[in-house]
């Protein structure tokens, strides 16, 4: 490992963002880099439960499915390793909470136009199951936007960059947002 890698990979960095913005293959390709294991919180919590997230929806509710969510993040935090949220993990004020202690949260930005081309009839994401994505999408990003703004410490516009791109970018961030953490230290 690089030693510029190496000092990063001290570093746990939690991605939030819309569904379908990259948060689990851009994580996987930073976690590679990193040398650090990628921990996404979906499949976290369908190990943990050992049911899939559309069952969760369906037989417990999209409530019950928040509170593992936040079980969840509360068990993964502060561990060596790269951390995928769920799309909807900014709505409990607790889970915003928990990110803004553990920084640095990086916002995988995309609009809802480019996310729809991405995961329209995606039958394992309940929350765009049997209606029109696109206007969903933009619910949910009227919504969510402020509260990924409010947790994030960087925001990568995610549309029009291929994933190498964004890998750049956010160890380009990584690099400076660590040299101000030792400073203020
Ligand atoms: C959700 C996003 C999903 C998953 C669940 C709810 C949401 O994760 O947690 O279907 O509320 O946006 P991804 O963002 O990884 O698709």
């Amino acid at each position: 490992m690089k030693a510029s890698t190496k000092k990063l990979s001290q570093i746990s960095p939690i991605l939030v963002g819309l569904m379908g913005s990259g948060k689990s293959s851009i994580g996987r390709r930073l976690a590679a880099h990193l040398d650090l294991p990628l921990i996404d919180l979906d499949d976290y919590i369908v190990e943990k439960i050992g049911r899939s997230i559309p069952e969760i929806f369906e037989q417990d509710g999209e409530a019950a499915f928040r509170q593992m969510e936040t079980d969840a993040l509360s068990e993964v935090v502060g561990k060596p390793a790269v951390i995928a949220t769920g799309g909807g993990a900014v709505l409990s004020e607790t889970n915003r909470r928990i990110l803004k202690e553990h920084p640095p949260v990086i916002w995988l930005k995309a609009t809802p136009e480019f996310l729809a081309t991405r995961i329209d009839g995606d039958s394992n994401r309940p929350l765009i199951a049997g209606g029109d994505t696109l206007s969903r999408l933009r619910e949910l990003a009227g919504i969510r936007y402020p509260l990924y703004e409010a947790c994030a410490d960087f925001s990568l516009p995610r549309c029009d960059m291929k994933k190498s791109e964004a890998l750049h970018e956010i160890l380009r961030f990584l690099k400076k947002w660590r040299k101000q953490q030792k400073k203020r230290l």
